[in-house]
C-alpha cells in the first residue's frame, strides 16, 4: 500500500494534462503519398542493425555556473507531451494503416516535437500491439534502429527471441521485478544510443509503470554548487564488481598483496579485451559482510552534455541508477534486491567523482530528489510507445506484479538531423542577435 500511495502521489503530480502546442494534423498529408504496408517495412527492418554510435560529449563547457542561469532564465517547453491517435490525430483505435500514414506524413514533426519536449508519449495507436506494427511506426518516423549498446559485453534478450531483431526486451524479468530500475540516460562505456521507443506489448498487472525524467530540469534545479563540484571533478562510474576474492584473506600474511596484484593484472587484462573502453580495476569491500572485491571504473566524464543536435545543456548521468547507496535506500520500500545469478551480483554498480572520492550523503540526497521531482510515471497500455531523445530525458522503471511484456528499439539517429541541426544553430544564433 506504502508503495502505491508513493507512486499514485508521484503519477497525480506529473499527470497534468496539456495539449502539445502544434499537434501536427492528419489534414496536411503530403500530395502524391502512397501508404507503405505494415508487413513492407517489416521486411526492410530485418538486416542486422549496426553498433549503437559512440557518445557525444561535446566541447567543454567554460562557465556551467553561468549556463545554469541562463536555462533557469529560459521558459523549458513541457515535457513529454502525450499524442492520441484518437484525440489528436482523428483516427480509430483500429485503423492502423491510417495510424502509419500519419505519422509517415508527420514524421518530421514528430521528431521535431521529441526533440523539443525530450520525449513523446503515444496513446490510442494499435498499430504498436504488435512488434511488426512497432517496427514499421519507428520506420516510418525514419527512426535509424542500431544494437543494443550493451551488445559487447551481453546479450539483452529480444522481444521475439531472433537474434538479430532490433527489439530488446526492456527488463520484464520475474526475478526483477521488486527491483525499481532508477533513472538513468542508455549509456554503456563509449556508447550510447541518440533515441529510443519504448513500447508495451503486455502491461503488468500492477505497478511496472515506465519512468521518464527530464534531463534539462535536472540540470537547471540542482544546487549550483554541486553542480560545479560534480562538473569540475567529473564522476566516474564501477561498471562491474567481482566480488569472489574473500579467499586471498585466508592466504597467510606475505602473500595477500602479491596474490592481489595477480589477481588484478590477470582480471584487468580480460576485462580491457572484452569492452571497447579503458578499465580500471581497483580493490575494495562489498556486501554488508565487507568481502574482499575487485572493482571495475570506467574513465572519468562530465554529468552534463551540451545536446548534439538542438545544444540544450542536460544532464547526462546515471547516479540515480547507479549509486549503491541509492539503491540500497529504496531496499527498504521494495525489498532486497534479488540476486539469482552471478551475472547479476557481477553488474552491480556505484558512482563516484572523477577523482574516485566519495560524494557524501547529503549531495546523493539532494540528486535523488531532484530527480523525483522530475520523474514522470507513465502508465502504458498494449501499444503505448514512449519515444524519446537518450541525451535529454532519462528512463526508469517501477517495480510490478504479474506479468510484464515491454520492449525497447534504440536508434543511432534519424533521417533529416543534419537539417534539424542547422535549423537550431541558425534559431540559435538569430536568438542571439535580436538578444
Ligand atoms: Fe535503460
Amino acid at each position: 500500500m506504502k508503495l502505491q500511495l508513493a507512486s499514485l502521489a508521484l503519477w497525480a503530480s506529473s499527470a497534468l494534462a496539456f495539449a502539445p502546442n502544434s499537434l501536427p494534423s492528419r489534414n496536411n498529408r503530403a500530395v502524391g503519398y502512397v501508404p507503405s504496408s505494415i508487413s513492407s517495412l517489416h521486411a526492410a527492418a530485418l538486416e542486422p542493425p549496426p553498433l549503437s554510435p559512440l557518445t557525444q560529449w561535446g566541447d567543454r563547457i567554460e562557465n556551467i555556473r553561468a549556463l545554469q542561469a541562463e536555462l533557469k532564465a529560459r521558459e523549458l517547453p513541457p515535457f513529454a507531451p502525450e499524442l492520441s491517435a484518437v484525440k489528436d490525430c482523428g483516427l480509430a483505435r483500429e485503423d492502423t494503416e491510417g495510424q502509419l500514414a500519419y505519422v509517415r506524413d508527420n514524421a518530421m514533426r514528430i521528431k521535431t516535437m521529441m526533440q523539443e519536449h525530450g520525449a513523446v508519449v503515444f496513446r490510442d495507436f494499435d498499430l504498436m500491439k504488435t512488434q511488426e506494427g512497432f517496427q514499421a511506426f519507428y520506420a516510418a518516423i525514419g527512426m535509424k534502429a542500431c544494437l543494443d549498446p550493451l551488445h559487447s559485453v551481453s546479450a539483452r534478450p529480444t522481444v521475439d527471441g531472433q537474434k538479430n531483431s532490433p527489439v530488446y526486451e526492456a527488463v520484464n524479468k520475474e526475478s526483477r521485478k521488486n527491483f525499481f530500475i532508477g533513472m538513468h540516460n542508455e549509456f554503456v562505456g563509449t556508447r550510447a544510443p541518440r533515441a529510443a521507443a519504448f513500447v508495451c506489448f503486455k502491461a503488468a498487472e500492477t505497478g511496472g509503470e515506465f519512468l521518464v525524467a527530464d534531463g534539462r530540469r535536472m540540470f537547471r534545479d540542482l544546487d549550483a554548487d554541486l553542480i560545479e563540484e560534480l562538473y569540475n571533478r567529473e564522476i566516474r562510474y564501477s561498471v562491474m564488481e567481482l566480488p569472489f576474492f574473500g579467499w586471498i584473506d585466508n592466504l597467510p600474511s606475505f602473500v595477500q598483496q602479491p596474490a592481489m596484484n595477480v589477481v588484478r593484472g590477470a582480471v584487468s587484462a580480460a576485462i580491457n579485451a572484452k569492452v571497447d573502453f579503458d578499465v580500471e580495476l581497483l580493490w575494495g569491500e562489498g556486501g554488508y559482510d565487507g568481502t574482499r572485491m575487485l572493482q571495475a571504473r570506467a574513465p572519468s566524464q562530465p554529468p552534463i552534455v551540451k545536446h548534439p543536435v538542438t545544444g540544450d545543456p542536460t544532464w547526462f548521468c546515471n547516479v540515480h541508477s547507479h549509486s549503491s547507496k541509492l539503491r540500497h535506500q529504496r531496499e527498504s520500500i521494495y525489498g532486497a534486491e534479488r540476486f539469482e545469478d552471478g551475472a547479476s551480483q557481477i553488474n552491480k554498480s556505484d558512482m563516484f567523482f572523477g577523482d574516485d572520492g566519495e560524494l557524501s550523503e547529503a549531495q546523493l540526497k539532494q540528486l535523488d530528489e531532484v530527480t523525483v521531482k522530475n520523474t514522470r510515471y507513465v502508465k502504458m497500455t498494449e501499444g503505448d510507445v514512449v519515444l524519446l531523445d537518450n541525451y535529454k530525458t532519462m528512463h526508469g522503471r517501477n517495480v510490478f506484479d504479474g506479468t510484464r511484456k515491454h520492449g525497447v528499439a534504440w536508434f543511432e539517429g534519424w533521417e533529416g538531423e543534419a537539417d534539424m541541426k542547422q535549423q537550431f544553430q541558425a534559431e540559435g544564433a538569430s536568438q542571439k542577435v535580436v538578444a
